[in-house]
């Protein structure tokens, strides 16, 4: 196994183990609802198709069902299975996939916006990330990278934490090179000290 494989595969396993108690230790009601407050600022329409990238628990899908309605198709994908069990519980009719963000099983144009709450830094591969986010969006369609602190606090975390030492944000230079890349037009990045948000659309309109 090369170096990068090795450090996907402790990651792998990092977040297999913590998938049990994940909400319990991650998601007090405080952060919950911060949560919420982050999503409901997203442009977010009735029966949309919407990716969740790096889903977790699937803590986001409630909040995505809530504005998005029943008639939306939502997707959760992340690489790790125990990580992924959650998301049945949540929204039954959620299409969960055991995948990576670097080839996302979906066809090309497929989804409205995709979402990557907490996940992105963990990405061994982000320019192929963001490659694939484009590529399995609509013309129109927006991707949004976010977080609940600033890029420099994510980045200090995560180099408290053994196995995800080093699973840095990229800084904005970096990003908006990858998904100006990548094809995306309108980037914008919000950050403060409660928050990092940076969205892209893929040219086009919606239909
Ligand atoms: C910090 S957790 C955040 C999960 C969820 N978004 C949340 O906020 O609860 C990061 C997630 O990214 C997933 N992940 C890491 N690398 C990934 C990859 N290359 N592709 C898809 N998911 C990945 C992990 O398995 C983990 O569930």
């Amino acid at each position: 196994m090369n170096s990068a494989t090795e450090r996907d595969e402790m990651r792998r396993r990092f977040f297999d183990q913590a998938a049990e108690d994940w909400e319990c230790r991650n998601y007090p009601p405080e952060t919950r609802r911060r949560t919420e407050d982050l999503i409901a600022e997203l442009e977010i329409a009735e029966g949309m198709t919407i990716l969740d990238a790096g889903c977790g628990r699937g803590i986001l899908i409630p909040m995505l069902r809530e504005r998005a309605g029943p008639r939306a198709r939502l997707i959760a994908l992340d690489s790790s299975a125990s990580m992924l069990a959650g998301v049945a519980d949540k929204d039954s009719r959620a299409l969960a996939l055991h995948a990576r963000a670097e080839h996302i099983p979906l066809l090309d144009d497929y989804v409205d916006m995709v979402v990557c709450f907490s996940a992105f830094p963990h990405f061994s591969d982000h320019p192929a990330a963001v490659r694939e986010f484009h590529r399995v969006l609509k013309p129109g369609g927006t991707a949004h990278v976010l977080h609940l602190a600033s890029r420099e606090t994510i980045n200090r975390h995560h180099d408290m934490h053994h196995a995800v030492h080093g699973d840095h944000m990229p800084d904005e230079s970096a990003m908006r090179a990858m998904f100006a890349g990548a094809g995306f037009i309108a980037v914008v990045l919000r950050e403060d000290a409660d928050r990092y948000c940076f969205s892209a659309r893929k040219n086009g309109r919606l239909t």
